[in-house]
């Protein structure tokens, strides 16, 4: 897929493996929407782009969220005239204490941000890339999908999950004319 010129969001992308992404597409040329919950991050992750010559803005999102999500997919149709790709990145592991002695809410946060928010960021985003004629849906998975991490099990299979809704996705052919 030619960059030059396309619409990126990137979600995780104040820090880690999404900043790195975000600054690859930028770099191949892309306009890059970064949307991170944790602003300052976010922001500068924007900040570095435009230092480099690029084009970006940042969005503060809570992935868990769906209406942010929409949010985000409509910010990034209004300010860089439409989405071509949407990588899917933001993700947590639970850290201490480990499995099983893990805080359950956290748990339940996990596995909507690794899985849910994946899920139903490729559902929001297919009326915006049918919008474009096509595009691409990137998701973050980790080695943790296909190698047991017995610390974190939830990590494991939200990742698993990642992995099989992507494969699955990836079969599908999406008509790209409006239903
Ligand atoms: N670091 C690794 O070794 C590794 C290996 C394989 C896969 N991964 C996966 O790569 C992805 C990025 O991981 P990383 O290591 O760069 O981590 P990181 O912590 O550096 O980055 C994660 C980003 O996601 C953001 N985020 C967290 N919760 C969010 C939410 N609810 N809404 C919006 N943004 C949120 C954080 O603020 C952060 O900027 C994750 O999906 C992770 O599971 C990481």
């Amino acid at each position: 897929m030619d960059l030059a010129g396309a619409s990126a969001i990137i979600t995780g992308g104040g820090s880690g493996i999404g900043r790195a992404s975000a600054l690859a597409f930028a770099a191949a040329g892309a306009t890059v929407l970064v949307a991170d919950i944790v602003e300052a991050d976010g922001n500068e992750t924007a900040q570095l782009i435009e230092k480099d010559g690029g084009t970006a803005a940042f969005t503060r999102v809570d992935v868990t969220e769906p209406d942010d999500l929409a949010r985000m997919l409509d910010e990034a149709e209004r300010t860089f005239g439409g989405v071509d790709v949407l990588h899917n990145n933001a993700g947590i592991v639970c850290g201490e204490p480990l499995w099983p002695d893990t805080d359950p809410a956290t748990l339940m946060r996990q596995v909507t941000i690794n899985l849910a928010s994946v899920v139903v960021g490729a559902r929001l985003a297919v009326p915006y890339l049918r919008r474009r004629g096509g595009g691409a849906i990137v998701n973050t998975a980790s080695m943790a999908s296909v190698l047991p991490l017995t610390d974190e099990p939830a990590y494991s299979a939200t990742k698993a999950g990642v992995l099989m809704f992507t494969r699955t996705c990836a079969g599908m052919e999406v008509r790209t004319e409006s239903a």
